[in-house]
């Protein structure tokens, strides 16, 4: 676990605060964690989708990636389905065709395309624990904390997908760090869960930062020390919402 945590703790340029820790163990914060949890997981798979059909593949391809994803967020935004239906729902069935003409080559697709699938699953896995401890989705706020990364993003390309892509890494090495901080001080069901996602994660947040440096063209590294910088000070400064990426918080 620590030979998966190195690379993740030196890419990130600060720890998450105890007193994040604090508020996160306490349990009648549980609910929350849980369902901001859930919803970072579509959240996840949305962009991903987001990405490849804005970037990379064909208008039918596009479609299907639609269809595949309908299901979890019917289930979210609509409250309509049962959960458990969407058991076998985390596979995609056609073949991904890219764009004519696009730049953005076959890599990012068959990422992005993994990296959706695996978060489905985890989406699926919450809903299993959630069911498990008896809470209840309901609908809550988004923090600050993506919206904050991602009104630096640039509005040209290709350095607006590569600075997205640069977001998607510091998400998952957050998700990462904070999984594994959080492990030893919940119960046991929770903590082994907490454990079994930080391989996926580890190598999402890998995945970003290589089609970012692969897509870019020129050498990304002082854009990567700029949104660790934001990245942060989202993390380490007060916040007043308290949520499962939010910063430290002012009233535990
Ligand atoms: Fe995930
Ligand atoms: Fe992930």
């Amino acid at each position: 676990m620590d030979k998966l945590l190195e690379p993740i703790n030196q890419f990130l340029q600060c720890e998450t605060p105890s007193s994040w820790i604090e508020a996160a163990k306490d349990p009648k914060n549980l609910p929350v964690i849980l369902i901001d949890h859930l919803i970072c997981e579509l959240k996840a798979a949305q962009s991903a989708m987001f990405l490849i059909r804005k970037y990379a593949v064909d208008k039918e391809s596009g479609d299907a990636l639609l269809e595949w994803l309908k299901p979890f967020e019917t289930l979210i935004y609509k409250r309509e389905g049962n959960w458990r239906d969407l058991a076998d729902k985390n596979k995609l069935t056609k073949s991904m065709i890219p764009k004519s003409n696009t730049p953005y080559g076959q890599d990012l697709i068959d990422k992005m395309v993994i990296l959706i699938k695996e978060e489905l699953h985890h989406f699926y896995q919450v809903l299993e624990i959630m069911d498990e401890y008896g809470i209840e989705y309901q609908s809550i706020t988004p923090c600050r904390y993506a919206k904050g990364m991602l009104r630096n993003v640039k509005t040209y390309e290709p350095d607006a997908l590569v600075d997205k892509l640069i977001v998607g890494a510091y998400i998952e090495a957050r998700s990462c760090e904070r999984f594994a901080k959080l492990a030893p001080h919940v119960d046991k069901r929770l903590g082994d869960f907490y454990v079994s996602l930080l391989r996926s994660e580890a190598r999402h947040y890998q995945d970003y930062l290589k089609l970012a440096q692969e897509i870019s063209e020129c050498d990304i590294t002082e854009r990567v020390t700029f949104f660790g910088e934001v990245e942060a000070e989202l993390i380490a400064s007060p916040d007043e919402d308290f949520k499962f990426h939010s910063g430290a918080p002012t009233h535990p």
